[in-house]
This record gives C-alpha cells, structure tokens and sequence, in this order.
C-alpha cells in the first residue's frame, strides 16, 4: 500500500468551507483520514508541511501549449511541467494551434497527449469558427462530443457580431459557452503598448483601451439578449470592468477572468524597451489594476487564468511591431495572487477559490476538493517563501516574462494529482 501522511499543514478549502491545521492521511491515491493529529506510522511516507497551506490544486482554463504545430516554443509535455509545478493540476489549451483546433481529431489529440504525458489534466477549448478566420462556424456538437470544454477564438476576435450571436446561441444551447478575446481590431490596429503617457514618452505605436471595451460591451449586450452565457478572456481595463457590472446587474450570463500580469504589471514594463513586456491585451495603468483587484476581490471577475503564453527568445527579440504578444503565467498566478492577499484585497479562501473552485466549475467540472473519499489533487504551498524567477526555476520549455530575475514571494512544495506527487520542489 502506497501511504502518504501531510503533517502540520494548514488546510484551506472553500468546497468544504475549511481554514484549519489539520493533517491528511492518503492511502493508494485516496484521502482516508482528516484529523488534528495523525500520528505517523513507518510505512508513511511523511509530508511535513509546517508553515504551509495546503489546498485543492489550481485550474486554469487559458492556456497556450502550443501543441500541435508550434513545439519549439511549449509542448503538452513542457506545459504539464510548468502547471504542476504551478499548483495546477487541470488546464484548458488554447485551440490557436497550428493547425487550429476545429477538428474533432485534433481535440482528441490534444486530450490523448494529455493523459499519455499523465501530470495533469490537459482539456482543449475548441475554435468558434473554422481555422479561428472569423468566417464560418465550426461543428461545435461533434466538437463538444470530442471533448473540447468550450468555444473560442482567442488570440483573435470574432469580429463579425452576427456570427458571435450566432455562436453563443449553438454553444449555449449544447450547454457549452463562447469565450471572447476582446479587441476591436480596427481600433488596436498596429498598436504595441498601451495608449497614454508611456507610450507617449517611449515613442511606442499605442493601443487604446477602447479596443477591450467596446468589444466587451458588445460582447455582453448579445449576452443580454439571447440569454446565453459569454465569458470574457483576459479582462484588462476599468471601463470593462465597469460595463461587467453593468451587464451582471442587467441579469446577463456574463463571466470574466482576469490574468495574474494584468494584475500585478503595469504599462511601465515597457521602460526597458524589452519585449517580454507585449502581451494582448496590453499591460495598463495602476488605476486599471486597482479596479482589477477590487473586481476579483468581490466577485466581478470570476476567477483567475494565466493565458499563459509561450513564445520563443529569438522572437522575443524582434523588434517591438514585430514580436508576438505573450507572457508565460502558469508558475506566477499563485505568488500574486497571494500577493493580494497580503495587501488584504481578499482573503485565503477567496484566493483559493478563485484559482481553483471557480475556474472548475465554470467548465462543469467537479471542483478539486480535500474531502475523505476523494482522490488527492492537492497542492502544497509555502506562502513566505521567497524564490526568483529564472531559467532555472521556470519550468516552461519559453521564459518569455517581464518578471526574470525578479523575486515572488509564495512557492508550490508539492502537487498531488490523481493521487500521486506529480511536483515536488527539490
Ligand atoms: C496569446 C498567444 O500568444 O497565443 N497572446 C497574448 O498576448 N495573450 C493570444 C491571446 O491570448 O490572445
Ligand atoms: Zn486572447
Ligand atoms: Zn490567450
């Protein structure tokens, strides 16, 4: 029998309302025992988790893989890594693949990789329209039937509103959503950083926030009058913020996710002219971040994703016009958000369920929790400890983020997924 016995820790789980020490006994995969004090047994293998939380591992529904066509920069297998040792344990892969994910074969492909590579769950969102152009609706039914969890273009609009209408109604309807990469492609048009003083002062073709914000307004008025759910990718700006608020108050099925850059990194990332600070949509200003933070801490913003985005150091190297957008993510969400934490914009269990209750069951998946009976998907946290971010410690195959060389303050010491340690800092 495999025994697994987690000492000491503190256990915070929003499924079970729990804020405790407590220890946990796993026995072949299963949690058996919830107590104040298990004493340890020889054939335990002991976990000593002072000083650390313990929580149900993270889901994040916005991820870039880049698995099939563009390994160079991640793959299934470079991507697990950096989830688990993220605290992840389930992500959803961006369907902005090459080729796009708007086949039932290469939704099944994406899963089976996943499983193969067995470090946690990997689940494809699949393209609203055939090879994300905008132009025609893909077989969403045969493409939910396949396993995709949801629908969108991202990295690209759907620019064509009857078409989004007309999308939210198919995809609603399965009881599947659309999610909406935001930007009014007219308005961003060759834009890099966003519009105002610092783009001003470093001579950066801007980009305004109206690209976002008209296009979530859009977004959510369709929403409003089918009665069919939206979810907005990577929110960014106050106005859209605002106009969540709105839409929410209004009764539409509107969610949103908010990115750990988008609330931890400013427009003045540009300053060293490096363009590990590009990303979609761009990094704003301290009053977008504060209204950020504000919405996440009282439920506006439903939840965090990464939108970790993988791209290459050679093109990362270009120059400003020319390099693509993205920053990786996955290894970051939890020291930030425990940052905010920190800076009492909410607490530990709003943290936790907003890295990992909410997201689950926004996809319909039954959310990660610390219950007797339950396979351990657990994840191990110290929220003191300080670490860097390097080429060392960042697992992803791309190491593409303004935040190198920078120290965070929150480290994963174990992941547990389908009862087993898929991560263990060492
Ligand atoms: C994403 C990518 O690289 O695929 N880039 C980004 O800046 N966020 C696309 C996207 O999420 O829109
Ligand atoms: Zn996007
Ligand atoms: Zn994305």
């Amino acid at each position: 029998m495999d025994i697994v016995l987690i000492k000491n820790g503190f256990v915070v789980d929003p499924m079970t309302n729990t804020k405790k020490k407590l220890d946990i006994l796993i026995e072949n995969g299963k949690i058996t025992k919830i107590e104040e004090n298990i004493k340890p047994f020889p054939s335990a293998k002991l976990i000593d988790a002072t000083d650390c939380i313990v929580s149900p591992s993270f889901v994040d529904i916005h991820v870039h893989f880049r698995d099939p066509g563009q390994t160079y920069k991640e793959d299934i297998y470079t991507g697990s890594l950096a989830a688990v040792a993220g605290g992840y344990t389930t992500v959803v892969c961006m369907p902005n693949t090459q080729p796009a994910l708007d086949e039932p074969s290469l939704i099944r492909y994406v899963i089976e990789k996943g499983e193969e590579v067995g470090l946690c769950r990997v689940l494809p969102a699949a393209a609203i329209t055939k090879g994300r152009k905008g132009k025609e609706l893909t077989e969403m039914a045969l493409l939910k039937d396949a396993g995709a969890v949801y629908f969108t273009d991202d990295g690209s609009p759907v620019e064509n509103s009857h078409i989004m209408r007309v999308a939210m109604e198919y995809a609603g309807s399965l009881g599947s959503f659309v999610a909406d990469h935001c930007e009014d492609l007219n308005l961003s048009k060759d834009g890099v950083a966003n519009e105002g003083e610092i783009s001003a002062s470093l001579g950066l073709p801007p980009l305004p926030p109206e690209a976002e914000d008209v296009m979530v307004a859009r977004d959510c008025i369709l929403a409003l009058n089918t009665g069919m759910p939206v979810h907005i990718c990577h929110v960014s700006t106050k106005t859209a913020v605002e106009t969540i608020v709105w839409a929410k108050a209004l009764g539409a099925h509107v969610t949103a996710e908010v990115t750990p850059h988008h609330l931890y990194l400013t427009d003045e990332e540009w300053l060293d002219f490096s363009c590990n600070a590009k990303v979609s949509p761009p990094l704003r200003t301290h009053e977008d971040i504060e209204a950020l933070r504000w919405a996440l801490a009282s439920g506006i913003i439903d939840f965090i994703a990464t939108d970790h985005a993988p791209h290459a150091h050679h093109e990362k190297l270009l120059e400003h016009q020319h390099c693509p957008p993205g920053m990786i993510g996955l290894q970051f969400a939890l020291p930030i958000t425990l940052e905010l934490v920190r800076k009492d914009y909410f607490d530990i269990k709003r943290a936790i369920e907003v890295l990992s209750t909410k997201p689950a069951e926004k996809i319909g998946l039954k959310p990660p929790s610390i219950s007797v009976g339950e396979e351990a998907e657990i994840t191990i946290f110290n929220p003191s400890e300080e670490w860097e971010v390097n080429e060392e410690s960042i697992k992803s195959k791309s190491k593409n983020t303004p935040l190198l060389n920078r120290k965070l303050i929150g480290k994963v010491k174990y992941t547990f997924y389908k009862g087993k340690i898929v991560y263990e800092d060492k």
